[in-house]
């Protein structure tokens, strides 16, 4: 059963905790344990495990007849019935969701505000606390202290020098990408092996390695995980920059090198030039003679894309990226755009696509792309899409080896200079992530446990 207590004008989030209390002392009494949430909007959210005895029409009637005598008991404080104009200085307790027809009985895991607020389950002592506020997203990463795995068969483990921080942790940690919780973070790292386990004939203590990918769990001292993805570090290569290039480096590999492998000759558009994989592919793309056009939202962001090589910049924030595209490409458009960014930039660049082109869109930086209708390409210029993943790519251990070796060459040749925007201390983490989605970052970042 799931009871969403929304507060009206005039009311706020010490109303909803004191209606919480009250429903939470009806539910014990019918023997149910809740469970609050706060919605990372307005309310907050009670939820009542079930047997599952009971069909969802039963349960809704339930939740009203709860709703109903709460707001007898308490008229002044409570409302059962959706009125707006009745609701002000009141906490709606809102029994409808419990009907089998909602979709809406999971909560939002993220607000789409400049300052992401999340839903987040929380203890009755943190309700009960005064000081109770929504969260916000750098509020649900928690330190703990584990004693670090042994390494099973198969596995070794790592002691971290650097951990590598992703936009793919944001969209796991938001519940875009589902993980089961509570759970690690990170899949990017590089430090020394400190436990081998018994199967594993290629690495011994004292290696140096980094590693990219599954399991979670990279923001740690320690990271035990299968040798899977796992790849000794040539000299040349450190372990902050292998620890801030695997996974973006890796990505830059095979979106250049293999999505569409470039030739040298194209003129490209690579959105978000300045970021993470942004910065390394602006490098690799320039070095490989293509004129890279890419796309930043500040004056210092386009800088920084110049010295990554970028042959122009446009700011999508205040500039028109279809036209400026157009412009610089003398009305041609270009054979493959890189889009990372998603919802807000997807239609722009398929305007500028030349016929024919290769719409490459590996991020939601912005959201995901949703809802296409497939005659758009077709409206667009018979264009090609593709929606690729990292994971895709690494394949078996000798695609994996080969992808780090080009990778490493053109770190090493100095072709590609992994620049590490910003380096924090592993335990904040949190603040990590969110200037990372605040767009505050460039370059890579790196924790430093
Ligand atoms: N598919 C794959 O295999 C794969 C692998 C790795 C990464 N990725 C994707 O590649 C992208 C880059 O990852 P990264 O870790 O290197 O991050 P990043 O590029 O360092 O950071 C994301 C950048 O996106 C731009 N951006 C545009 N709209 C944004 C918005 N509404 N909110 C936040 N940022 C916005 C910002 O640059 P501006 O301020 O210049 O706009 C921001 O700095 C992400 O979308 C990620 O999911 C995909």
């Amino acid at each position: 059963m799931v009871l969403d207590l929304d507060p009206g004008e005039g009311a706020g989030l010490a109303e909803c905790a004191r209606v919480a209390a009250w429903c939470r002392e009806i539910l014990t009494d019918m023997g149910l344990e809740s469970f609050p949430v706060t919605s990372g909007s307005k309310g907050i959210h009670l939820y009542a495990p079930l047997d599952g005895s009971a069909s969802s029409e039963e349960v809704d009637q339930v939740a009203h007849e709860l709703a109903r005598a709460l707001e007898t008991d308490h008229p002044e404080e409570v409302i059962s019935t959706q009125s707006r104009s009745k609701r002000t200085g009141k906490v709606l307790v809102d029994w409808s969701q419990n009907n089998g027809k909602k979709t809406t009985v999971c909560p939002y895991s993220l607000r789409g505000r400049l300052r992401p607020t999340v839903a987040a389950p929380r203890t009755w002592e943190e309700i009960e606390d005064p000081a109770l506020a929504h969260l916000e997203m750098a509020e649900v990463l928690e330190r703990v202290e584990v004693e670090p795995a042994a390494p099973a068969a198969g596995e070794v483990r790592i002691k971290n020098a650097a951990i590598g921080l992703n936009f793919i942790d944001i969209y796991l940690r938001t519940g875009l990408y589902p993980a089961e919780l509570p759970s690690g973070m990170g899949q990017e790292g590089a430090g020394t092996i400190d436990a081998v386990g018994a199967d594993v004939d290629n690495f011994a203590v004292g290696d140096r390695v980094a590693y990219v990918g599954s399991p979670l769990g990279a923001y740690a001292e320690y990271h035990t995980r299968p040798v899977t993805n796992v790849i000794k570090l040539p000299d040349a290569i450190s372990c902050e920059q292998a620890a801030a290039a695997m996974l973006k480096g890796l990505t830059a590999q095979y979106l250049l090198r293999q999505t569409y492998r470039l030739q040298g000759d194209e003129t490209i558009l690579l959105h978000a030039a300045a970021g993470g994989v942004g910065s390394i592919a602006c490098q690799w793309a320039s070095a490989l003679g293509v004129k890279v056009i890419g796309t930043v939202s500040t004056a210092e962001k386009a800088e920084r894309a110049k010295r990554n090589g970028a042959w122009a910049t446009i700011n999508y924030t205040q500039e028109n990226v279809v036209e400026r595209v157009r412009e610089l490409t003398a009305g041609a458009g270009c054979p493959v755009v890189y889009d990372s960014v998603g919802k807000a930039t997807w239609e722009d660049s398929l305007d500028c696509l030349m016929r024919r082109g290769l719409m490459v869109s590996y991020g939601n930086a912005s959201g995901p792309v949703e809802n296409v209708n497939l005659a758009i390409l077709n409206q667009k210029g018979s264009l090609f899409v593709t929606r690729p993943s990292l994971f895709g790519y690494l394949g078996n251990r000798e695609q994996f080896e080969t992808m780090c070796a080009d990778l490493f060459d053109v770190i090493a040749s100095g072709d590609v200079h992994i620049d590490i925007g910003q380096r924090y201390a592993l335990a904040d983490a949190g603040q990590a992530q969110q200037a990372l989605a605040d767009r505050q970052t460039t370059g890579s970042t790196i924790l430093v446990p």
